[in-house]
């Protein structure tokens, strides 16, 4: 089976064909601010650029059906409606967070029960049994936090930001805000924003990591105890964070967890995730109905009475 995935909700516009075991995937990410009309110019632009590398060949279309911002979000899905009726080819919508998720097991071949899922927009833990969101940010995701205090200064993004934390040399103690299973960053960014040049700024970045992180992390260990599982699944932009990585490390091992994640090409926002996503649930029986419509909104817990 030939599957040709798109990847369409937000910054980054994605290609992908799976044949068999093998995937090839494309992607080209727009590097200005989240202007609606914008994302969507930059998805029309390249779409034709992306796809001319690929033959017409397939017996499926996946796309990202949301959540997702709606002027890029139904660029993409008219274009897998397009190519489906063009084509007599069948098209299947697919959730963005799942396919985070799912391309995880895919890959490592192992079977998650519980995910840490964090994005620009998403700050989430799923229970993978039944599909339910059982902790989240209360405010802002945590990748919207980075780049915002990222752009405070006067750098690009998150990566940017992350550079400069792990020139760090102190740990300054910053607003931790938990609540049970659920986290709040709002307070976080705050303190951020006010204590710019009161302390070296690779210190303020690190001290904003390593808190929003070992929350997420008490979040998670709470999450893993209360539903007795080991098998986490990380996922998500955020998870390409070096600080991160390095956090997980030692968690894992304190408390006995099995951390699965796969390389950063599959964490960002990627097509080859919708692909075999969408080539999966295509394969259990689940179709979408056609013209696929955008979903905006698209909660992972949405899926759960299709698919647990
Ligand atoms: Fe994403």
């Amino acid at each position: 089976m030939i599957t040709l995935g798109i990847e369409s909700t937000a910054h980054t516009l994605g290609i992908a064909v799976k044949d068999g075991d093998k995937i090839i995937h494309k992607f080209d990410t727009y590097q200005g601010s989240y202007i609606p009309r914008d994302l969507a110019e930059h998805k029309a632009k390249m779409f034709p650029i992306l796809l001319k590398e690929f033959n017409m060949e397939f017996d499926l279309i996946a796309v990202s059906q949301g959540p997702g911002i709606w002027a890029p979000l139904s660029f993409g899905v008219s274009m897998a409606n397009y190519l489906s009726s063009k084509y007599n080819i069948p098209a299947i919508g697919v959730n963005h967070g799942y396919a985070h998720i799912y391309i995880h097991e895919y890959l490592s071949k192992q079977k998650g029960e519980l995910a840490l899922y964090i994005s620009g927009g998403n700050t989430s833990i799923v229970n993978l049994e039944n599909l339910k969101i059982v902790g989240e940010t209360l405010d802002i995701g945590i990748g919207n936090m980075f780049d915002k205090a990222a752009r405070e200064l006067g750098l690009k993004n998150a990566k940017e930001l992350e550079d400069l934390a792990l020139n760090h040399k102190n740990f300054i103690e910053a607003p931790y805000s938990v609540k049970g299973m659920h986290v709040n960053f709002g307070g976080l960014l705050t303190w951020f924003k006010n204590n710019i040049g009161k302390y070296p700024k690779e210190d303020l970045a690190y001290s904003l990591f390593h808190t929003s992180f070992s929350m997420l992390l008490e979040t998670l260990a709470r999450a893993s105890f209360a539903f007795e599982k080991k098998n986490i699944i990380v996922c998500g932009g955020v998870a390409q964070s070096r600080i991160l990585k390095q956090m997980l490390e030692k968690f894992s091992k304190f408390y006995n967890l099995n951390i699965i994640t796969g390389p950063d090409e599959f964490n960002r926002d990627n097509a080859a995730m919708i692909a075999v996503t969408g080539e999966y649930l295509y394969n259990k029986g689940i179709r979408t109905e056609f013209p696929i419509k955008p979903r905006p909104y698209y909660r992972i817990d949405d899926l759960r009475y299709i698919l647990t």
